[in-house]
């Protein structure tokens, strides 16, 4: 409100220069007279409104100082952020991302707790909590099942407590509950569908007669899910493929493995599947991390990517970019983590400070391949 009272100040003095400005260019005298008559009464006009703008505004400024003398001040208010498992790469560079935007708007860096759930959601329950009973000003959650969020969302108003849900989107009932209820409750994420048919579409682009390596007429690949859960999950399968069979080519599944967005575990699994099925020409994993797991495997198997197979995933960490610019990854797709965490952080700080938002607060996903990722790595680094 400070910058309203100068800006309005700024406005007022510079239709003053400006009309002093005006009068001095007069060239007559009869011009000048009524150049000086409009200036007087337009000053005298814009005096009274800037009076009246002023006074509103000195009131709003009241208004904020008694605020913030009950504690309206963001350095003062305290933020619970669950995250469901810390050593997700992706939910990793969302929180630090998230920590330094609320600390840059006015957070205290020790008003903010950042808690791990582990990836169990009895253990993250017990942190909401806690955070409950310690009094917080707003929680942030990313759940660890989507599926438990209507009993989240039911502890946390029950506290009187403004939630952002962030990452993992709960289903259209509960979003429904929300608006039905008018609580104080969002989520903030992109939607999951955008970032499979980009990976889809990645792969189309390159065209089926070099994707179809063994010319059959149909394209044989293998799934690596995320947490399946997770509805980034599901759309991502079920995208990725559609958009080969938008494109009118046929696709042969040859296996679909769940490995809970986790580098290590997808490793394992495209090991096994390259093994099992080595007709195999694309790999798509449901993110970053798997695609990296699945790219130790590939490479020991004596394949080559881009060569005689094809491998997608989801996130655009450094290091994945890293192997769309080697060639070593067919292309990826940016989960934008500066976008999501600002917005969840923007809409925090609408809650806290008595504002409404959006009930769902959405973001695009970019398609990288080998011509933007060194773009894209710049970008994020
Ligand atoms: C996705 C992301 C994954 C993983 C997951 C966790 O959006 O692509 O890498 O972090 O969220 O829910």
């Amino acid at each position: 409100m400070k910058k309203k009272v100068v800006s309005l100040l700024t406005v007022a003095a510079l239709s003053m220069s400006m009309l002093a400005g005006c009068s001095s260019a007069s060239d007559t005298a009869k011009e000048a007279a009524s150049t000086a008559e409009e200036a007087v009464s337009t000053a005298e006009e814009t005096a009274a409104d800037t009076a009246e703008s002023v006074a509103d505004a000195v009131e709003e400024t009241a208004e904020e100082v008694t605020d913030a003398a009950a504690g309206g001040d963001l350095a003062s208010k305290k933020v619970g952020v669950c995250i469901y498992q810390f050593s997700d790469n992706f939910m990793t560079l969302f929180r630090n991302e998230l920590e330094n935007y609320l600390v840059s708007q006015g957070f205290s860096k020790d008003n903010i707790t950042i808690v791990d759930g582990a990836n169990d959601q009895a253990t993250q329950t017990n942190q909401i909590q806690n955070f409950i009973t310690s009094g917080v000003d707003v929680l942030i959650i990313n759940p660890v099942n989507s599926s438990s969020a209507a009993t989240i969302t039911d502890l946390v108003v029950a506290a009187n407590i403004p939630l952002v849900y962030i990452n993992r989107e709960p289903d259209a009932d509960e979003e429904q509950r929300w608006k039905d209820n008018n609580w104080n409750v969002c989520y903030v994420g992109c939607d999951a569908r955008q970032s499979g048919t980009y990976q889809g579409e990645i792969i189309v682009d390159l065209g089926k007669d070099k994707v179809d390596l063994n010319g059959d007429g149909k394209i044989q690949y293998i799934m690596i899910e995320g947490d399946p859960e997770n509805v980034d999950a599901q759309y991502r399968t079920e995208f990725s493929v559609k958009a080969l069979q938008d494109a009118g080519w046929e696709v042969d599944c040859l296996d679909d493995e769940v490995g809970n967005w986790d580098q290590a575990t997808a490793q394992q699994l495209v090991a096994n599947a390259l093994s099992a099925h080595p007709e195999t020409e694309v790999v798509f994993c449901n993110n970053d991390a798997m695609a990296l797991g699945a790219l130790q495997s590939i490479e020991s198997a004596g394949r080559t990517v881009g060569t005689d197979i094809y491998l997608v995933g989801v996130d655009a960490l450094s290091e994945a970019l890293e192997d769309v610019i080697a060639g070593t990854m067919t292309g990826t797709v940016f989960n934008d983590h500066f976008s999501q965490s600002h917005s969840s952080a923007d809409a925090a700080i609408n809650f806290v400070n008595g504002g409404t938002n959006d009930y769902y607060i959405g973001c695009d996903y970019v398609k990288v391949t080998s011509e933007n990722a060194q773009q894209i790595l710049d970008s994020v680094k």
